[in-house]
């Protein structure tokens, strides 16, 4: 048997029910290590250990009962703002509260463990799952993930951040091999997981289909065991994305302690006989057996009476209304008493305020923005404008947009409902431009042609280019806001609330000047991370690459001055944290809220740096002439980089610039710092993205960059030998059955879920159903299409059509 020589040793783990783990059979160990059904980890009722049920998550519950199988089919639930909306707050106390209430309506359900957050860092704007994720910063994304950790986890509920880790796309992400070097690793990617374990002391942690670096997030030792474990201290429990296990013993001595959902004990069959022939330590179970027998007895009991589903609702509408970020403002905001406004945009009327996918929730109730004016007693004219999602003639659509123009001219103001429609994102598969509908486009500057105060209100689940931004009077971005996003937005634009949000993502002028257009979204089997470290506003600040709305911008309807910077040292040593104070004053006439932040940048030119970084903020509430002294501390990770060479975090000796700013690009005080810290050595790194228009890094920098030769891509595979790894889709060149399944499946998935094929919860089903490898057959049927089955289908696909449909009817029904 392999020695374990990792940071993490599993035999020196105590086991906190040793009593119990002793009584189990080896079987009953094994079958711990993998769900009871879709949604439930197993209990053993001999020993009084009950199941635990688990469910999604982020930012709602999706709870399915015994017989709602379909995405769209759940128990109600609030639908609180997702998180590309709720990173916009940058205020951990708003966020924990969200959480509070989450958990509550989590133990009314008798919910375990809340499968989110989803913390993934936002690598380039089109991945579509972006709305579920922070951030493209590491030092948000995690501090925003701790936040409703804690307040998920406060009333024993359990969180489950995700996907652990770089799943930053959708595109074959069951089988995509994220290729990532180690200090963008570390710096970017990892660092808000190591947030979520250390501030947020998550309770589980869900790993990620694809695989890094050539090996599957579901069965890396590194990932899981040496740094999860090892040297964050994780003391909770793994499982696996829903059908992300390849190889279960591999996994188990990973570190990946729970399979979902069942596989029908197949694959606990496999560690059983793995123990039996001395290649896995029994101990391995005993401890897994061990963590899921702790999350069962230490889970809260349901409460019976319920939750205020009303009071939820409003929390909901709080939340995003303090979450919106107003981007520009010539004056037409706040709306004022007695105006004549026109409501454009069949948005207004349907509000997208959710994601698809497994993200799915089924709201109690829906508000939209014409539902909350009428409620507020705001007077009104609405015109669609637009068409959304359906097909509509030319001759309809231009009427429609005409209609809108004429009466445009007669009001003062004309607030345009736009955003990105339910086709264009979902889980499942990346967005495939950053642009709105053309007809939004086109309806926006016709109507911010006859009238000066437009203002548009943009509801979508990430970055778009606005290509006329400079035309309208005013834009509020308000994200997938939840289901009262039409009452946040009117508290908004009547000023009830004064916008505090501020940009999580940067906005660039259009989708090419990402740093990661060249490599998104990869091969079909390798996904580059060839901007390394240089990620959102990272690059663009380093590049000098001008955006639309940098990272951290956002306006308020008062003013915010910022004086007297104060540095608690200005001589520092490695591992040292340094106090920033300065003065925030409330300069305007209206109460209101400042996110202030504080930017580290190294000059010390001893390794390669993005030109600034995030490493603090504070959102500070002031009244109208008000001003406090603001103390935002920075710990001695601010000042250190990872050292692929040294393996470990190192500071640099030399002077690092202290920013207090509005926003990335907005610095409003600043002042250096000396460090002092051993010689450290840094692994080399190209200066490609210096240059305001960066060529494609080469593979030799690439390469240099992985400190290994780079992945060789791999060939289609060949019929005849088209294995259990491979997808329909990487079958369908040369298989017409794999051609007429992929056409069959999208059919048969919209009808059955009673839905047009393009609807967004088809579509990520197809998708996914079509991208995966053919070994997930048996997860999504959860079992029922055994992997003797699955061996079938593939000997049909090999040519061995008869030979195969034997093989598939002769093992219906056995496990
Ligand atoms: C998603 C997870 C989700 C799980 C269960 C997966 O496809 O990636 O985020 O929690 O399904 O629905």
């Amino acid at each position: 048997m392999e020695k374990d020589t990792s940071k993490y040793d599993h035999a020196r783990i105590a086991l906190k029910h040793a009593d119990i783990v002793q009584k189990l059979t080896l079987e009953e160990k094994a079958s711990l290590c993998s769900g009871r059904d879709m949604w439930h980890f197993k209990g053993i009722e001999r020993l009084g250990i009950p199941e635990v049920m688990v469910t999604d998550g982020p930012h709602g519950l999706r709870k399915q009962e015994e017989k709602q199988l379909l995405l769209n089919q759940s128990v109600k639930a609030t639908c609180f703002p997702t998180a590309v909306t709720t990173a916009c707050s940058w205020d951990e106390d708003l966020i924990e509260e969200l959480g509070k209430t989450l958990g509550e309506e989590a133990i009314c359900e008798g919910v375990r463990v809340v499968l989110g957050p989803g913390l993934n860092i936002k690598r380039d704007p089109l991945c579509g799952r972006n709305f579920e994720y922070f951030s493209e910063d590491p030092y948000l994304a995690g501090k925003a993930a701790a936040a409703l950790i804690r307040g998920i986890q406060a009333g024993g509920t359990g969180a489950c951040p995700k996907h652990f880790c770089c799943n930053n796309q959708e595109y074959y992400r069951m089988s995509i091999s994220a290729e990532v070097d180690e200090r963008a690793l570390r710096e970017i990617y990892l660092a808000p997981f190591e947030t979520a374990v250390k501030e947020g002391k998550a309770r589980t942690i869900m790993c990620a289909y694809n695989k890094l670096n050539g090996t599957y997030c579901s069965e890396n030792p590194l990932t899981l065991n040496e740094i999860l474990r090892g040297e964050w201290g994780f003391e909770g429990l793994t499982m696996t994305d829903w059908g992300a296990t390849a190889d279960r013993v591999a996994g188990a001595k990973a570190g990946m302690d729970v399979e979902m959902p069942s596989s029908g004990g197949m694959n606990d069959k496999k560690l059983v006989s793995a123990v039996k022939a001395g290649e896995l330590d029994e101990r391995v179970l005993d401890v897994i057996a061990d963590r899921v027998i702790d999350l069962a007895l230490t889970s809260p009991e349901r409460r019976e009476e319920g939750y205020d589903a009303e009071a939820h609702d409003k929390a909901a509408r709080k939340a995003a209304a303090n979450c919106a970020v107003l981007l520009k403002n010539a004056g037409a905001l706040p709306l004022s008493e007695g105006e004549k406004v026109l409501v454009v945009g069949e948005m207004a009327a349907k509000p997208r305020f959710q994601g698809a996918g497994s993200s799915f929730i089924n709201a109690h109730k829906i508000t939209s923005l014409l539902d909350a004016l009428s409620q507020e007693g705001v007077t009104y004219a609405y015109e669609p404008g637009y068409p959304l999602e359906k097909r509509m003639s030319e001759k309809k659509r231009s009427k429609l947009l005409s209609q809108a123009e004429a009466q445009a001219a007669k009001y003062e103001k004309v607030i345009v409902m736009a955003g990105l429609p339910a086709s264009f994102e979902a889980e499942g598969f990346d967005r495939s431009h950053m642009r709105l509908p053309k007809e939004q486009n086109e309806l926006i500057a016709r109507l911010a042609a006859v009238n000066k105060n437009v203002v548009v209100v943009l509801a979508g689940g990430g970055a778009m280019e606005l290509p006329w931004a400079d035309a309208v009077n005013a834009v509020l971005f308000i994200g997938l806001a939840g289901q009262n996003s039409g009452g946040a937005s009117v508290d908004v634009l009547t000023g009830k609330v004064n916008p505090s949000g501020k940009l999580a993502e940067s906005f660039p002028f259009k989708y090419e000047d990402c740093p990661s257009a060249h490599y998104f979204p990869g091969k079909r089997y390798l996904s580059e991370y060839r901007e390394s470290l240089f990620v959102g506003y990272r690059y663009y600040l380093s590049a000098g690459v001008k955006v639309r709305y940098p990272f951290g911008h956002g306006l308020s309807y008062t003013t915010f001055q910022y004086s007297d910077l104060l540095l608690s040292k200005k001589k520092l040593k490695e591992g040292e944290s340094v106090e920033v104070s300065f003065t925030l004053k409330n300069t305007g006439h209206r109460a209101g809220a400042e996110v202030a932040q504080v930017y580290v940048g190294d000059l010390t030119g001893e390794t390669a740096c993005p030109a600034l970084e995030l490493k603090g903020s504070k959102k500070v509430f002031l009244e109208a002439g008000e001003e406090k002294r603001v103390t935002v501390t920075l710990p001695p990770r601010a000042f250190m980089h990872w050292s692929s060479v040294e393996g470990d975090w190192a500071a640099c000796s030399g002077a690092y610039r202290i920013c207090v700013a509005a926003s990335c690009e907005d610095v409003r005080l600043s002042d250096e710092i000396e460090m002092s810290a051993p010689a450290h050595k840094f692994a080399p790194c190209s200066g490609w993205y210096l240059s305001p228009s960066p060529e494609p890094v080469t593979n030799e920098e690439f390469s240099d960059l992985l400190r290994r030769p780079l992945t060789p891509e791999k060939p289609l595979p060949q019929k005849g030998a088209f294995t259990v790894n491979d997808s329909f889709n990487d079958m369908a060149p040369q298989s017409g059955l794999a051609r007429f399944i992929i056409r069959f499946a999208r059919r048969a998935i919209a009808l059955s879920m009673h839905a047009p094929a393009d609807d967004p919860n088809c579509k990520m089903m197809h998708e996914v159903m079509i991208t995966s490898p053919l070994r997930s057959l048996s997860f999504s049927s959860q079992g029922m299409f055994n992997e003797k089955m699955a061996d079938g289908l593939l000997l049909m696909l090999n040519g061995s059509f008869f030979k195969g449909l034997g093989k598939i009817i002769g093992n219906i029904g056995k496990k």
